[in-house]
């Protein structure tokens, strides 16, 4: 059986975790692959709503083994009160599996985080504080804390002092802040070990042999894919892959056993922190977005820069990720505008652009150009099937289908599980 890939197909809060929670009935693994707590995933299950961070959304169905991979970035407090919160609320986390090769976000990762965007001013990344970039950056650098290295104490102590070394001079000389004591971090980190001990393991075994057995694998990206490091917006992006390519370096699964790959898109455009975003809106259109949509971002609680539909930008998730797929999200807000834009090219400098030029420059002076299509004023958050929808909400998925390069397969018209249209089947 098939490996699934699902992932953000915008700039993030397209609805992964909404949807990654309505396939978790039906797979066997769910699988966060880079990323960490910069991630806010939120599910609605009935009357309850949970905010997930670091936990795979799969972890709100029972048969299913919610795994943490090795392209994730762990913060332990964070990951050890997030299953402590969901215990709390009777959801059995007792499955999860992290791997030994995932890296650690140290506290000075976080001040790190902190300080570099200060210094940055009016530069900065608009990060979410969390860690996330630093802890990537020793992974690369080669002084990174792994999950693994809270069960050797003198390997810890050593990596510790080899990753402050540098860090100490920058903070105390540059940034004028305090030197990080070893003992205190290592003593921190150590107090973890045996709390996380159950659940950690080789899990590109684990994931490698479950596929061997048939078993269902479904992957979940956090971020989206213009926040990638590599295809993104960059220096405007994480210091991650949340691209489909990232969902086998981050677990150990090769690109084989990958049978779909599923864009999650919102009906409309979203964004946080700082970098360009063509279709933005500053107007009462934007802010109606942002009402409606409820855009406020769950892990800082930031409101979300609200725009159109963005085509240009579809078209190149579809590409850069080989979409075979896409959730459309969101569709539900939409409702009531009479006409509603959708950018369907940029203009740059006097010319027409089909597609996402490579050039930041050129990407920073791009205009929308719009097409309007006909908007629908009747409630569309009962609709079970596409037919259930008015003509021209179906001719909006239609347009946006045909602009995008790839099938919409599943619609969201509501944040709860059963608010969903499925047109084509995901297993
Ligand atoms: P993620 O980071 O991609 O998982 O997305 P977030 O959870 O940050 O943001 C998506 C928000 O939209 C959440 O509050 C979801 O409950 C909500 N949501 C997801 N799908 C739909 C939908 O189809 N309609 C509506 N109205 N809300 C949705
Ligand atoms: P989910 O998984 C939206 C943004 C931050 C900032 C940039 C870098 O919920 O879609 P970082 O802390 O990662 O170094 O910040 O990336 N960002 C997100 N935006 N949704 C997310 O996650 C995000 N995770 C990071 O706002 O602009
Ligand atoms: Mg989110």
């Amino acid at each position: 059986m098939p490996a699934l890939v699902l992932l953000g197909a915008q700039w993030g809060d397209e609805g992964k975790g909404k949807a990654t929670d309505l396939l978790g009935g039906s797979v066997d693994y769910v699988v966060r692959y880079q990323g960490g707590n910069n991630a806010g995933h939120t599910v609605v299950v009935g009357d309850q709503k949970y905010a997930l961070h670091l936990l795979p959304s799969g972890i709100l169905s029972p048969g299913c083994t919610p795994v943490i991979g090795n392209g994730v970035v762990v913060d332990p407090s964070v990951l050890l009160s997030e299953l402590s919160g969901l215990n709390e609320r009777g959801v059995d986390t007792s499955k999860l599996l992290i791997s030994g090769n995932a890296h650690i976000i140290t506290p000075y990762n976080v001040t790190v985080d902190k300080v570099t965007e200060r210094f940055l001013g009016k530069r900065k990344i608009g990060t979410t504080g969390r860690g996330i970039g630093p802890t990537y950056a020793d992974k690369i650098n080669r002084v990174g804390i792994r999950v693994q290295d809270l069960y050797d104490e003198s390997i810890l102590t050593q990596k510790v002092e080899a990753a402050l070394d540098g860090k100490n001079q920058l903070l105390t000389k540059l940034y004028n802040r305090r030197a990080i004591a070893v003992d205190q971090v290592v003593e921190e980190l150590l107090g973890y070990a045996e709390k996380l001990a159950p659940y950690v393991t080789d899990t590109v075994l684990v994931l490698n042999q479950a596929l061997e057995q048939d078993k269902v694998v479904l992957f979940e990206g956090g971020q989206g894919t213009l926040l990638d490091i590599d295809h993104g917006t960059y220096p405007f992006v994480t210091s991650s892959n949340p691209t489909a390519g990232g969902a086998c370096t981050g677990s150990g699964v090769g690109p084989t056993k990958i049978s779909r790959v599923i864009g999650i898109l919102k009906a409309y455009t979203t964004r946080v922190g700082s970098g360009p975003f063509p279709t933005e809106l500053f107007d009462e259109d934007g802010e109606a977005l942002r009402r409606i949509g409820g855009e406020r971002g769950v892990t800082t609680g930031r409101d979300r820069r609200c725009g159109w539909f963005d085509a240009v930008i579809a078209r190149y998730a579809t590409r850069v990720n080989g979409l075979t797929d896409f959730f459309l999200t969101k569709l539900d807000v939409l409702t009531g505008w009479e006409q509603i834009p959708v950018c369907v090219a940029y203009e740059i400098d006097g010319r027409r652009v089909e597609e996402l030029p490579y050039s930041q420059t050129d990407f920073h002076h791009a205009k929308p150009i719009y097409e309007s299509l006909p908007g629908w004023s009747e409630d569309i958050t009962k609709a079970k099937s596409f037919s259930d929808l008015p003509k021209n909400a179906q001719a909006y998925v239609k347009a946006l289908e045909e602009m995008s390069g790839a099938p919409i397969s599943a619609i969201g018209v509501g944040p709860g599980r059963d608010e969903t249209i499925e047109v084509n089947s995901f297993l």
